[in-house]
């Protein structure tokens, strides 16, 4: 692992490891893939300022994340199907956050289960939570994650309907792949892979299965996202959410000033600012541009996150001084994931921090919470 030096060794490394159905999965953006594109292409146009001959001797990327000290200011955002790019990638993903002191988000769409991650890792993890149409099915999702002692639940809500994936749909995309010759070629050129899948504790939504009778046999993920993901779900229900669930609340996919001011009078301890890896309303704003009006709004009522091509600590850092408090990455980690497991994750999380902590000395900066406007050159 040593001589992956950035994310993008990385991704380069699962490309070669993953079969390519799972690596499109994760890397796809929505129709055009124009928001998932401007999400990279904004925070990069970002420039810092180099500062010099500030004693940055004893810097520290130590911060706190919802009032819990973290090592720095990322969490890992939840991924559907994590336990596809590398056999349970969710409970190897967890342990790694955690060894790294930072939170793990699992994915109502995972393969390993609540339960099968609780008893895994030593430390409580952060849930989310997709809402469907069966609402007492969602109740004992909730009170599955209460359970499992889960530190925070995350409500996905800009998922109410899928934004269409062409790459899905051309792969035949399903859990567990479907046997189709294209797949079956592509499966047999990446053994370490099928090893790992092979030898995890499941092949299917380890949430879900049993639930939701025959959803394990092919379905095609999106076809069973429309079928069964409730498009009634409004503020009436993150009400409901928030009286069942007796814990912290992140609301996830905020990206518009409006909603962030009715998410911040609704009892959620945070909101992210997110659109979703650019996989659902293509055309939307990148992430990074609309952070800045919304941490402004908000920023001092609510917990601001941020979520959306983060591939490196200087991008954490653009986040930060944009009016973040902290971020969140699925994609970076997910290459980590498929390139080496547990230690591949790990070595994502210590590129990143790493990175952070170089950036600050060349900023002039010693703490996380004195990153903000000033270390901004231009936009
Ligand atoms: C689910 O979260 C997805 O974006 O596929």
């Amino acid at each position: 692992m040593r001589t992956m030096t950035c994310i993008e060794d990385l991704r380069q490394a699962a490309h070669r490891k993953v079969p390519r159905a799972f690596i499109d999965y994760a890397e796809s953006g929505s129709y055009a893939e124009q928001t998932l594109a401007a999400n990279r292409t904004d925070l990069e146009r970002i420039k810092l300022r180099q500062r010099i001959l500030h004693d940055v001797s004893q810097r520290t990327t130590q911060t706190t994340i919802l009032g819990e000290p973290a090592s720095m200011p990322l969490a890992l955002a939840p991924i559907g199907l994590c336990g596809m790019q590398h056999g349970d990638g969710e409970i190897l993903a967890c342990r790694a956050a955690q060894a790294a002191g930072i939170p793990f988000t699992l994915s109502t769409m995972s393969i390993c289960s609540i339960e099968d991650v609780a008893s895994a890792v030593g430390k409580p993890f952060w849930f989310q939570l997709y809402v469907m149409k069966d609402r007492g099915y969602i109740r004992s999702l909730i009170e599955r994650a209460a359970a499992a002692k889960c530190s925070a639940l995350v409500l996905t809500v800009d998922l109410q309907v899928i934004g269409q994936r062409h790459r899905d749909i051309k792969n035949g995309m399903s859990v567990p792949p479907q046997i189709r010759l294209a797949n079956l070629i592509d499966i047999a050129t990446k053994p370490a892979w099928a090893l790992s899948v092979l030898r995890g504790k499941r092949k299917t939504f380890g949430n879900i299965a049993g639930h939701y009778p025959g959803m394990e046999s092919v379905t095609v993920l999106s076809k069973w996202i429309a079928e069964q993901f409730d498009a009634t779900l409004s503020w009436k229900d993150v009400e409901w959410i928030r009286s069942i669930w007796p814990g912290k609340l992140i609301l996830k996919g905020i990206l518009d000033i409006e909603d962030a001011g009715i998410a911040a009078k609704s009892g959620a301890s945070a909101i992210v600012v997110s659109n979703h890896g650019g996989r659902q309303l293509d055309g939307a704003s990148s992430s990074i541009s609309i952070l800045p009006p919304i941490a402004e709004v908000v920023g001092s009522q609510i917990e601001v996150m941020f979520d959306g091509g983060i591939r490196s600590g200087q991008d954490i850092a653009r986040a930060l001084a944009l009016g973040a408090r902290s971020c969140m990455s699925g994609r970076a980690y997910i290459y980590g994931l498929g390139a080496g497991g547990q230690a591949g994750v790990a070595r994502a999380i210590e590129i990143m921090r790493n990175e952070l902590l170089t950036t600050m000395a060349l900023m002039g900066v010693s703490r996380v919470e004195d990153i903000d406007r000033r270390v901004i050159a231009s936009m």
